[in-house]
């Protein structure tokens, strides 16, 4: 557990246990204070990695991913008799290397573009993991997928969460006109409200996700009709970052009553996909409740609804995003310069901020930082950690207490990898970071930094004005 009366980085700090839930702690599970009193993760001194790689750096460790993954997995396992299949809400972090460790770890993945379908694909087909597994455990979202993305996925043979009508339709005719059968879930909109910030909340009845509770007896006529749509199951996602377990508990009976009724119109209804949620602690005050608990309610949950209702149990599925890969990863960046204001506040600035980590100006979100190269240090001062970018809401953290920094010392953010990387942009022309994955002493790069050069590459002067 975390020891919160240290005056120190040490606080965040737990003793190594593979039981812990990753998205309770605020560091990776392998993170470690070393005898140079420096940040040791994945076996590796952060500053080193810095030395090697540059600022500001993505580090990802691998132990944690991993233990997230089987916790999600053997949980399922453990509390739901019926099939079930975990599924990474990829939107969190896509890239080749966390899709063939996940795939490994018998993951499959939501994806909801088609430059995330073939990331995805790219990764299972390097990994030797081949078309069963896109079959069987990849599934296209999407609000508003283009007629490509949706040849994409009919080609490709992932089922399709069908968000709205215009998508149904576009789907009976390009499968139709392909002859090839498609597999579909129809993701509706429960009605269900939660704790979190609106912009990532998705299951109230003001959502632009999925249908409307009375579009979908409409809905399940259509699909019966079409001579190449299977439906096959209901989704629902209440939102992220949730750390109550009540809605997700209500979710499970309002999929099962529109389970039913889908059963009831003679569809071949075989799987319902509960959607992701579940937060990670941020800041110490943070407190979600572990991977286990979570997986615990929504299979009794599920179970319970099925039994009132007596309907066969679903193959059950689930896509974490954040609680996933968040607490596997920190960003390293470089300190630079400082303000001082008296009486009002000091800033210190990094080399990075609102282009790598957009979620404190997007979502107001909260993070937790220490020194990496002044682990055991005393915090002396409180300071607010600012981002060079040209932007005065591109403030990383606010009025944390550190101990005294000066030029070139390591601050690390914890907890970055979800809706980091994802969301990052060259905003002011920053080339995007590099992400190191670490994991018993041995750190390769899966990212690497972005050049000048891979920032004009797709510009284009035209002749006459060059
Ligand atoms: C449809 C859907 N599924 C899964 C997720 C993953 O959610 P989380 O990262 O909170 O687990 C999201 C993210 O908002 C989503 O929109």
């Amino acid at each position: 557990m975390l020891v919160t009366e240290k005056n120190s980085a040490e606080k965040f700090i737990s003793e190594f246990n593979p039981n812990l839930s990753p998205n309770q702690q605020l560091l990776p599970l392998s993170a470690k204070i070393n005898n140079q009193n420096h940040l040791e993760i994945g076996g590796c001194d952060v500053i080193d990695l810095v030395e090697k790689f540059g600022t500001s750096l993505y580090i990802v460790d691998e132990q944690t991913l991993r233990t997230s993954a089987r916790q999600y997995r053997d949980a399922f396992r453990k509390y739901y008799p019926g099939e079930s299949q975990v599924i990474y809400a990829s939107k969190a972090w896509c890239c080749m290397a966390i899709a063939s460790i996940l795939a490994s770890e018998e993951i499959g993945f939501d994806v909801v573009s088609g430059g995330e379908l073939y990331t995805t694909t790219k990764a299972l087909e390097m990994s030797n993991l081949g078309q069963e597994y896109i079959q069987n455990k990849i599934y296209l979202h999407g609000n508003n997928k283009s007629i490509a993305e949706l040849e994409l996925a009919i080609d490709s043979q992932c089922k399709i969460m069908v968000d709205n009508w215009l998508e149904l339709e576009n789907l009976a005719k390009l499968s139709a006109q392909k002859q090839t059968p498609v597999s579909i879930l129809v993701r509706l909109t429960p009605g269900i409200e939660c704790h979190t910030h609106e912009y990532i909340r998705t299951g109230s009845i003001d959502s632009k996700f999925g249908f409307d509770a009375n579009q979908l007896e409409a809905v399940f006529t259509f699909a019966k009709e079409q001579e190449f749509i299977n439906c096959i199951g209901l989704h629902a996602h209440i939102g992220s970052q949730i750390f109550e377990l009540q809605p997700h508990h209500d979710l499970a009976g309002v999929l099962a009553d529109w389970y039913k009724k889908a059963l009831d119109y003679g569809l071949p209804m075989a799987e319902l996909n509960v959607g992701g949620g579940l937060g990670i602690r941020y800041t110490e005050s943070d407190d979600p409740p572990s991977i286990d608990q979570w997986v615990e309610t929504v299979c009794k949950s599920v179970l319970k609804a099925c039994q009132e209702r007596d309907i066969t149990l679903p193959k059950l599925i689930s896509e974490p995003g954040r609680s996933m890969v968040g607490s596997s990863t920190v960003t390293a960046y470089s300190v630079g310069g400082r303000k001082e204001i008296p009486n009002v506040r000091t800033y210190i600035s990094v080399d990075g901020g609102m282009s790598d980590n957009p979620r404190p100006i997007t979502y107001q979100s909260l993070y937790e930082v220490v020194i990496a190269n002044k682990m055991t240090n005393a915090n002396t001062e409180t300071v607010t950690v600012a981002g060079k970018h040209c932007e005065s809401g591109d403030i990383l953290v606010k009025n944390v207490a550190l101990p005294e920094t000066k030029q070139g010392d390591i601050l690390v953010v914890l907890a970055t990898g979800a809706y980091n990387y994802s969301m990052a942009s060259n905003y002011n022309r920053l080339a995007r970071p590099a992400a190191v994955l670490v994991n018993e002493g041995e750190a390769n790069l899966i990212i690497r930094r972005e050049t000048y050069d891979d920032l004009v590459k797709q510009d284009l002067l035209p002749s006459r004005l060059a």
